[in-house]
């Protein structure tokens, strides 16, 4: 873990916490909000946590009956969330807390969760063997996440964009988070490819 790059992000997040809901509403619009109801479905409880909650998009769709944990190292993303809960009438428990360091006992949740956030974690692989050391054996990894396409002239692309994409928004776009999931120790389950393969909704298990 690159605690200044770490830093660097975070700060990024701060900075642009006021605007993002604006900034993402065409591609709410798009079919991200449909994404999240899908992907949200399959939460199960009795306890899960979110990682990278933002400011909150996917707490509408948490089930009611599940207690959800959610947490994110952008004091002021968080805050947002902590107002949409409000807002919906919801609870949860907020943390702010970097995912490459979970403060969380081993195997203390069923489902672990997160929406567009592996794309902008500076250690991916390290973010993704902590969801697996809190997630109990038999329990699932949900992710809905974009990454880099497979085919060879859009994933280069990809990667010559990526320099700018993380200069003007922070995020990476060319993560192999597919890969990734599997050296954290993860077992894939399901991989459905939405928008082409650069949108993935992901379902893993632990063990
Ligand atoms: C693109 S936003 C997505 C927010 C939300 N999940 C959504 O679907 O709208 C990425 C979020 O992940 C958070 N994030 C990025 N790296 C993180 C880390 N290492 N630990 C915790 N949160 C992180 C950011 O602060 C930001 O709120």
């Amino acid at each position: 873990m690159n605690p200044r790059e770490t830093a660097a992000v975070r700060r990024r997040y701060d900075r642009n916490a006021r605007f993002y809901d604006l900034m993402e509403q065409p591609a709410e619009r798009y079919r991200f909000a449909a994404w999240r109801r899908r992907f949200t479905q399959r939460i199960r409880g009795p306890r899960a946590l979110e990682v990278g909650v933002g400011t909150g998009k996917n707490i509408p769709c948490y089930p009611r009956e599940v207690d959800v944990v959610a947490v994110d190292f952008s004091p002021r993303m968080l805050l947002r969330a902590v107002r949409r809960a409000e807002r919906l009438g919801r609870e949860v428990a907020f943390c702010e807390m970097d995912v490459q360091a979970l403060a969380f006992a081993d195997q203390s949740f069923d489902t672990v969760f997160a929406a567009f956030v592996f794309c902008s974690v500076p250690d991916p692989v390290r973010g993704l063997r902590e969801l697996r050391r809190v997630c109990r054996p038999g329990g699932r990894l949900l992710l809905l996440e974009h990454m880099r396409p497979e085919s060879g002239f859009r994933g280069r692309l990809f990667d010559a964009l990526n320099p700018l994409a993380v200069r003007m928004t922070g995020a990476n776009i060319n993560r192999r988070t597919v890969e990734n999931i599997r050296r954290a120790g993860w077992r894939m389950r399901v991989e459905d490819r939405l928008a082409k393969d650069v949108v993935r909704w992901i379902e893993a298990t632990a063990g």
